[in-house]
C-alpha cells in the first residue's frame, strides 16, 4: 500500500469515532494534505444526490504548461476495487462530481487525484465517508415580517439540498438588534419559521439561518444572508 494512502486513512481513522452529532466537530477527512501535493476537498451539499471535490496545487505552477488532472475514486481502500471516474468537464478543471453516492457506507470512499505537469506525475488521495461530509449550502430568502412586538423570520431549505421533504434539515436561528455586537441563538427547530417574541418596535434585527442534517450528520452551513423586512422598499 502506498504511503499517501496509508497516510490519508490514518487520518480518517484519527477522526473517524462518533463525533458526528455536535455541531462544531471538525470536518473530518475534509482537506487532508496529502505530502504536500494537492489540497483535495471534498463537500456533499447536494446529499445524497452528488458529492462536488475540488483541489489546488501546492506547488508553484509552472506558467508556461497548463496542468491536467485526472480524478478517479473507488469504494473501498484496497487498489483492488475497481476505480470509476470522478467527473470533470476539462482536464484542466480543478473539481469533479461524483454523481453515483453509497450512503451510509461502511468503508470509505477513496479520491485519487493526480496531476499531470509537463514529465511528472503526483497523486494526491482523500479518504471520506460521505455522511461525515455532508455540509448544506445556507437557507435561502431569509425573511423578516413585523407584527407588533413580534418579529415573524422565515426563510427556504437551500435551493441545491435535492430532497428537503425526505432528508429533512434542522435550522439554528441567530439574531441580534442593529448596534449590538452580541448574537442570541435558538434552535435547532424543523419549521422554516421563528418567531421573536417581544422584539422591540422601531429597532432594526440583523437575523440569520443556518441548516443542517436534522440527524446532525456532517456540519452546519454556513450563515445565511441577513434576512430582508417583507415590504420593505429596496435599496436603489
Ligand atoms: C518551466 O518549464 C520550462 C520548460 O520545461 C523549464 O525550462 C523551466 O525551467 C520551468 N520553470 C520552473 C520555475 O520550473
Ligand atoms: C491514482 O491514479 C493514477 C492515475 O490514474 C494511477 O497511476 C495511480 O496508481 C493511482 N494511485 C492509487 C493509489 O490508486
Amino acid at each position: 500500500m502506498s504511503q499517501l494512502l496509508l497516510l490519508s486513512l490514518a487520518l480518517w481513522a484519527s477522526c473517524s469515532p462518533g463525533n458526528t452529532g455536535t455541531a462544531h466537530a471538525p470536518l473530518c477527512s475534509v482537506a487532508l494534505v496529502a505530502l504536500s501535493q494537492l489540497r483535495v476537498r471534498c463537500r456533499a451539499s447536494r446529499y445524497p444526490v452528488a458529492v462536488d471535490c475540488s483541489w489546488t496545487p501546492l506547488w508553484a505552477p509552472n506558467s508556461t504548461t497548463a496542468t491536467s488532472f485526472i480524478a478517479t475514486y473507488r469504494l473501498g481502500i484496497t487498489t483492488a476495487q475497481q476505480s470509476w471516474p470522478c467527473l470533470h468537464p476539462t482536464p484542466q478543471a480543478t473539481w469533479c462530481t461524483i454523481s453515483h453516492v453509497h450512503l451510509f457506507s461502511m468503508v470509505p470512499y477513496v479520491l485519487n487525484v493526480t496531476a499531470l505537469h509537463l514529465s511528472s506525475t503526483r497523486s494526491s488521495l482523500l479518504a471520506f465517508v460521505v455522511e461525515r461530509i455532508i455540509k448544506p449550502d445556507p437557507p435561502a430568502g431569509v425573511r423578516l415580517r413585523k407584527a407588533g412586538q413580534r418579529l415573524q423570520v422565515l426563510w427556504h431549505p437551500p435551493a441545491s439540498w435535492p430532497f428537503p421533504d425526505i432528508f429533512t434539515l434542522k435550522y439554528r436561528v441567530r439574531y441580534r438588534r442593529h448596534g449590538s455586537s452580541h448574537f442570541r441563538q435558538v434552535g435547532p427547530i424543523e419549521a422554516t419559521t421563528f418567531t421573536l417574541r417581544a422584539a422591540q418596535p422601531h429597532t432594526k434585527y440583523c437575523v440569520q439561518v443556518s441548516a443542517q442534517d436534522l440527524t446532525g450528520y456532517g456540519k452546519p452551513s454556513d450563515w445565511s444572508l441577513p434576512g430582508q423586512v417583507d415590504g420593505a422598499p429596496q435599496k436603489p
